[in-house]
């Protein structure tokens, strides 16, 4: 798929706030500082259309993109930024759980996960819990030019034994990444519109 087109369309606090439209809608999420915000910048090639940060927890509303007049593109707010330390709970928004169990149109959610470090609690609580609501997601590895591949497939063997006991049969699609590289930004567009054809 090409992307030929991209508006801005609002910034959301809530589910009642987000657009009342026809358009199915691609989330991503992942832990703050995943890099969500510079994959969203290198899918639709736009160097400063979701802000890149040093400091995580930068993107606070669900932001929601117009792409081709045909689909939306979601930024959500990362998980894991709790102010408190103490607890490493998965404490992403209700808002944002709200927006992933009830969301009509959501058709995918492309859950970021760091190809650097071995598996988080935090990731695998927040799987667990996607899991549980039903909704279709694949699993994308960031930041995969940070370290050699080999490393990164380490890790990614290490994610896929820990949710295996969760999805016996069939694991959710793996898709690595490097927003500096523009790797896997192909497969990513291709599983969209996969799911817009279907
Ligand atoms: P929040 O909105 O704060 O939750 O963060 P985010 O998930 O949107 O992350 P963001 O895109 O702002 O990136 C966080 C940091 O990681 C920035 O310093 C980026 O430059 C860096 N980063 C993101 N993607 C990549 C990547 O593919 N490769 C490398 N080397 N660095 C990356
Ligand atoms: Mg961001």
């Amino acid at each position: 798929m090409k992307i030929i087109k991209v508006e801005f369309d609002r910034s959301s606090p809530d589910l009642a706030s987000c657009p009342q439209s026809l358009r199915p809608d691609f989330a991503f999420i992942g832990r703050s500082n995943v890099g969500k915000s510079s994959l969203i910048n290198a899918l639709t090639r736009k160097k400063d259309l979701a802000k890149v940060s040093d400091l995580p927890g930068k993107t606070k509303l669900l932001n929601f993109f117009v792409i081709n007049n045909a689909w939306h593109l979601v930024d959500l707010p990362g998980y894991g930024f709790a102010k408190v330390t103490k607890d490493q709970r998965a404490d992403f928004n209700e808002s944002v759980a709200d927006y992933l169990d009830n969301r009509e149109n959501l058709l995918c959610v492309f859950v970021l996960i760091d190809s650097n470090l071995p598996p988080q609690r935090i990731d695998l609580q927040f799987l667990e819990w996607l899991g549980s609501t039903g909704t279709p997601f694949v699993l994308v590895f960031t930041k995969a030019d940070k370290q050699s591949a080999v490393k990164a497939q380490a890790n990614i063997e290490l994610f896929k034994k820990e949710i295996t006991p969760w999805w016996p049969d069939e694991l959710p699609g793996i898709i690595v990444t490097s927003s500096k590289t523009g790797d896997g930004r192909n497969d990513i567009l291709a599983v969209i519109a996969e799911t817009l054809k279907s």
